[in-house]
């Protein structure tokens, strides 16, 4: 097993931005690259701030943070993860594009990399059977906000390694991780369990049992949960939910899998949760578009 130094990491949105994050912080060469440039700056300058405010609470050396400044490197051009020992994907929760992206990777890293998915649901065996490596290929799937949740799911495919497994784990925990393994199942654990119960949230609200705000404080102070399911919901982006219970239906194939029509209407409607500033609730401030 070789060791890592280089990280490559695909998509700077919620995820992707916070798992560069992570390996910067810890001490790897960072390539960070999305097709979006706008969104690529503005990733960086978030990061930035972020690792400067960890300096500035004090859970990081001055040193140490400026160092994971110096890390980390944004690149609109895929070609430049030649180098990367292990590529995280982190965009958006679709097969094809996932699929065409490990293609492009496949091609482009040295021939010991690993390429892992971030994936909240999709086959990893299905992903690495597009590459010429299905044995380096994983699901290391993070919680939103990486550098925050304490919990990685790694998730093996048909052909993944023992090798691959063991590097994986071994970044998770220097990555300071408790990890649970999956199975390559749709939804794999988290998201299997977690999902119905937003969608469930959706159906409740969709058929008039209660209020958004009655359905959230219900699970928080009834099942001591820290968010309620809409307010997570939000938080994790209704396009994300959408994509997760399309592909617990799809492969799951029971019809208790199907997404709520409201959550569909939503997510037509354009309110896809905070990164939007808008979804079951309204984030954005009074100059914004008001929704019911
Ligand atoms: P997001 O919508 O915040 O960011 C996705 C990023 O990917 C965007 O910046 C977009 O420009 C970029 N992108 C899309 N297609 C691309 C391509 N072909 N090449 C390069 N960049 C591309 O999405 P988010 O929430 O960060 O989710 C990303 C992945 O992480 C998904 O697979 C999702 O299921 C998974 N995930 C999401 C969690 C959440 O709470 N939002 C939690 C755990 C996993």
């Amino acid at each position: 097993m070789t060791e890592m130094g280089c990280i490559g990491v695909v998509g700077c949105g919620q995820m992707g931005s916070g798992i560069a994050q992570l390996a910067a912080v810890n001490g790897y060469e960072v390539w960070l690259h999305d097709a979006d440039s706008v969104a690529l700056s503005k990733a960086r300058e978030s990061i930035s701030s972020r690792i400067e405010n960890l300096v500035l609470k004090g859970y990081l050396t001055k040193g140490k943070g400026t160092e994971a400044i110096r890390n980390l490197r944004c690149t609109s051009n895929l070609e430049d993860f030649h180098s990367a020992d292990m590529v995280i994907e982190a965009i958006v929760e679709s097969e094809d594009v996932k699929k065409k992206l490990f293609v492009q990777l496949d091609n482009i890293v040295k021939s010991s990399s690993i390429l892992a998915s971030n994936t909240s649901s999709i086959s990893i065996t299905r992903l690495a059977s597009v590459t010429s490596r299905p044995s380096q290929v994983i699901g290391m799937h993070f919680m939103n906000p990486p550098p925050v949740m304490k919990l990685v799911e790694i998730i093996r495919g048909a052909s993944t390694s023992d090798d691959t497994f063991n590097a994986t784990k071994s970044l998770a925990e220097r990555f300071g991780k408790k990890i649970v393994c999956s199975q390559d199942f749709s939804g794999f654990i988290v998201n299997r369990v977690l999902m119905p119960m937003i969608n469930e949230a959706f159906y409740a609200l969709y058929t008039g049992v209660a209020t958004k705000e009655d359905i959230d404080a219900g699970m928080k102070l009834g099942t001591n949960h820290p968010m309620g399911p809409l307010e997570l919901a939000d938080h994790i982006g209704l396009d994300v939910c959408l994509s997760i219970m399309k592909v617990l239906h799809a492969g799951l194939g029971d019809s208790k899998y199907l997404p709520c029509p409201l959550l569909v209407q939503y997510v037509d409607a354009g309110r896809l949760g905070r990164k939007k500033g808008v979804g079951v609730y309204n984030y954005r401030t009074q100059n914004g578009t008001h929704f019911p």
